[in-house]
């Protein structure tokens, strides 16, 4: 590996992305793997550190997950995490036991500060509040550590062997709820692995920008832009790297919100790429005439994508590369090691598998989303692109719900133009993670001026969430709610009612189609 490394074995605990996301908040380069690496591989990576994850097992279990001592004869330090403390324990001989007590939640724990890891923490007190979480405890340390740290009912919350660079912590330094947390993780990979933490976007740029020139050559490549955060800022990298070898096809499928594809275009219009910006809405609507049920809407669409962007990839001509933006928690969720498959990702449009293309390049393969923003920043993104909130594939066509029609289309844009504008005025844009309209099916009666009117209801959708797998509905405040319902009712015609969604997912899902 170029960087300096950190690397994260993953035992399946529940935190272990946020342990690399911690990390890399330190300066220092991390990444996840499953606990079975093979100690050669790992030896090759040559990491300044290695950090054991928690985990849901005990380690009396077995079929928990265990590791080999030989990863403790590397020389490379380890720090044990709750599960990964208590692993450390039970291979190098101590012992643990369930505890009479489990702990879970805040708890008062008292510092030993002539540890290395604790003593060079800034203002560490001798006793804060960390976050626990353990059924099992560790109730004999292996010969040769010592203790660091404990709480009432845990006589070893930490402990370490300072010669052989051994740490464990039966805490979550990780969890923002734990006291000088992040502190320690730096003191880890700072004082104890010796990292320079210089490692940061600028560099992140350069590094990447380097190594796609290697790969690609004079050769030709191809990128699917769906204006959407993540192509947009793998266009702006590929193209500081391969420049005018890079052709952008960017699909208006006729969906997208009001001046999306315009903003879009201009974005990229000055960036020196090929970018191809394919009408094809008419395309679009003319296969969707007539459908109103969601799944059939969404594989239509799918489909169709694909053969736009395959009839302009022939247009092109023999392409060696295509880019996919696919980013780190995408991989990891695919797989690190025993966690679940959580679901599938897609990317804009699905992969077309009949293009003729030799290998694919993933430039973000390894950045959480807020590092993918803070890159695209770097590279000179403009902010309504890089803090652009997600936005579905099909767009627009899973908004309205039952037949699409072009007027229909007109409206929704107008009315979700609207809500994003106030939601902006208010600056609730980015503590709400996704917001927009939805044009429902349904008419009622209303009264505007003397007259009666019979005009549709539109729905508006707010969310909360950190992983938009669960979300909870966003309480934006009444004014603003107020403000919005005024203004579309005046300004769009044919909307004469609004409700606000107040479902959480689960039950319902963030989009309604
Ligand atoms: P749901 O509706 O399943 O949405 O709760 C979860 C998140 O995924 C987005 N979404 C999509 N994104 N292609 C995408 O790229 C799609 O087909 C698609 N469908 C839903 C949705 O906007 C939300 O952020």
């Amino acid at each position: 590996m170029d960087n300096e490394t950190i690397i994260v074995l993953d035992f399946g605990g529940q935190y272990n992305q946020l342990i690399a996301r911690r990390v890399r908040e330190c300066g220092v380069y991390c990444e996840v793997r499953s606990y079975k690496t093979p100690i050669e591989e790992i030896r090759k990576a040559a990491p300044k550190g290695i950090i054991f994850t928690g985990g849901p097992n005990s380690v009396y279990d077995e079929k928990s997950p265990h590791i080999g001592k030989e990863i403790f004869e590397l020389g490379i330090p380890i720090l044990g995490i709750c599960y990964g403390a208590q692993i450390i324990a039970y291979t190098l001989g101590g012992k643990v036991d369930s505890c009479s007590v489990s702990e879970y939640g805040k708890t008062e724990t008292f510092y030993d500060k002539s540890g290395v890891i604790f003593g060079a923490v800034k203002d560490l007190p001798d006793s804060a509040v960390s976050w626990m979480s353990h059924t099992d405890f560790v109730s004999q340390i292996p010969e040769g550590f010592r203790i660091t740290a404990h709480t009432k009912n845990c006589p070893a919350a930490a402990f370490e062997n300072s010669e052989r660079k051994l740490y464990a912590v039966q805490f979550h330094p990780e969890v923002n709820h734990t006291q000088h947390g992040l502190g320690m993780l730096d003191s880890f990979v700072r004082n104890v692995c010796g990292c320079k933490c210089d490692w940061n976007m600028k560099n992140y740029a350069k590094t990447a920008i380097e190594q796609i020139r290697d790969k690609v050559g004079a050769g030709k490549v191809l990128l699917a832009l769906s204006g959407g955060v993540d192509s947009s800022v793998a266009c702006a990298l590929l193209s500081k790297a391969v420049g005018a070898q890079l052709t952008c096809v960017f699909v208006d499928h006729g969906f997208m919100r009001k001046n999306e594809g315009d903003e879009v275009e201009k974005a990229f219009k000055d960036w020196d790429v090929n970018f191809i910006r394919v009408d094809a809405s008419d395309r679009f609507i003319g296969k969707l005439e007539g459908v109103s049920d969601p799944e059939t809407k969404r594989k239509t669409i799918g489909e169709e994508f694909i053969r736009v962007f395959e009839d302009e990839a022939k247009k092109i001509g023999k392409v060696d590369f295509l880019v996919q933006g696919t980013i780190y928690p995408d991989v990891i969720e695919s797989g690190t090691g025993d966690a679940a498959v959580i679901k599938s990702h897609h990317n804009v449009g699905g992969l077309p598998d009949r293009v003729d293309f030799k290998e694919i390049i993933e430039p973000l393969r390894m950045l959480f989303k807020d590092e993918v923003r803070k890159l695209g920043t770097e590279l000179g993104l403009p902010d309504y692109l890089v803090w652009r909130q997600p936005f579905p594939g099909p767009g627009l066509a899973i908004r309205i719900i039952g037949e699409i029609t072009r007027e229909k289309l007109e409206i929704l844009r107008d009315a979700d133009l609207i809500f994003r504008e106030e939601i902006a005025n208010a600056h609730l844009d980015r503590d709400i993670n996704q917001y927009f309209a939805v044009l429902t099916n349904n008419r009622s009666v209303g009264v505007m001026g003397d007259g009666r009117t019979y005009d549709y209801t539109l729905a508006l959708r707010g969310v909360t969430t950190s992983d938009f797998m669960t979300a909870d509905f966003a309480r934006i405040p009444y004014e603003v709610l107020e403000k919005v319902s005024i203004r579309i009712v005046n300004e769009v015609k044919h909307i004469n009612r609004i409700c606000y969604d107040i479902t959480s997912k689960p039950p319902a899902t963030i989009e309604w189609e």
